[in-house]
């Protein structure tokens, strides 16, 4: 028996008046999966959720949670998810404790075990008001109540966009325990680097359409490092080394500046460690360069920005 993908998004078009943002969007999560959605800012990731949360209508396509509609299913759906906006706005004169507790009510839940290791976790001082906290604090709010919400499936529009590195940690580590309870992740992101760490699969959104869809393996095209090198003997035959794209080689071939793929790194250190390294600096793909690179590849010109 074929299982109800948990999300199912086909063809979705969205207007508002004569722009249109959602040209031609399609995800599919299945039960248990990470799906990570990015694309860069305006790309319509928050416009694709409201449409998944049936907050706002369709113009066209077909957009299905749990194998319901999303508009006029909502309040059925609703009870199986939890989701957090990229702006958090709570009520300004209850404290983060407070807020937490009331959030897990009005989805039918409780305060739990999970919430209270979660506040640990975050370090949120519960007991301030929300008027009080910083963009990052509120977030933790939301995401303290959605995290400890038993659901088979969890929204999170850009959550981590005002966390800094130690509370993303701690974010993708709870993201990694609900995968292991067999939930299902929509995590939507401008920074490839976040949901590349996470997602089983990617979506990659631009201008309203979905360029680029699968596995990470599949994608491995797309996330290549850049790497600088200079060496104090000659690279002569690094060309004929694989999983190197995009070589430039300068100053008699001490320095070298080009693409990696991820299997090859240790072959390629080991072949410049044995010309003696004296600078080495890789940089993860950005989302820029890789849609820069998906365009060149792909040979589809007068549409790169
Ligand atoms: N309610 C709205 N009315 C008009 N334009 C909107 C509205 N919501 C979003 N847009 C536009 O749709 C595009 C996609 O926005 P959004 O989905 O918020 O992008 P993202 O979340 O990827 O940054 C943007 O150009 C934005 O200005
Ligand atoms: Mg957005």
């Amino acid at each position: 028996m074929a299982t109800v993908p948990v999300l199912k998004v086909e063809h979705l078009q969205k207007s508002f008046g004569k722009f249109q943002a959602l040209k031609d969007i399609n995800l599919d999560l299945q039960p248990g999966e990470v799906l990570g959605f990015i694309g860069p800012n305006g790309a319509g990731k928050s416009t694709t959720i409201r449409t998944i949360l049936g907050l706002i209508k369709a113009f066209s396509g077909t957009v299905k949670v749990f194998g319901k509609n999303a508009w006029s299913d909502a309040v059925a759906i609703h009870q199986q998810l939890a989701y957090v906006p990229g702006d958090v706005y709570l009520w300004p004169n209850l404290t983060g404790g407070q807020t937490i507790d009331l959030l897990l009510k009005l989805s039918h839940q409780k305060h739990n075990a999970r919430t209270d290791e979660l506040i640990k976790e975050f370090e949120l001082d519960v007991t301030k008001k929300n008027r009080t906290y910083s963009k990052g604090n509120r977030q933790k709010v939301a995401l303290i109540a959605a995290l400890s919400t038993d659901v088979p499936l969890y929204i999170f529009d850009e959550p981590t966009s005002g966390l800094d590195p130690l509370n993303e940690q701690i974010f993708q580590n709870a993201v990694e325990k609900l995968k292991q309870a067999g939930k299902s992740v929509l995590l939507s992101s401008h920074i490839l680097s976040e949901v590349e760490k996470m997602g089983d699969k990617i979506a990659i959104i631009r201008q309203g359409t979905i360029i680029e869809t699968g596995t990470l393996a599949s994608m491995q095209h797309l996330t290549r490092n850049q790497v600088s090198v200079i060496t104090k003997q000659p690279l002569t035959d690094l060309d004929q080394v694989t999983g190197i794209h995009q070589l430039t080689l300068q100053n008699n071939q001490l320095e070298a500046n080009f693409t990696l793929d991820s299997d090859a790194t240790t072959d390629v250190m080991n072949y410049l460690a044995q010309h003696q390294i004296v600078h080495l600096k890789t940089t993860p793909p950005t989302l820029d360069n890789l849609f820069l690179r998906y365009y060149e590849d792909n040979g589809k010109s007068g549409d790169t920005k």
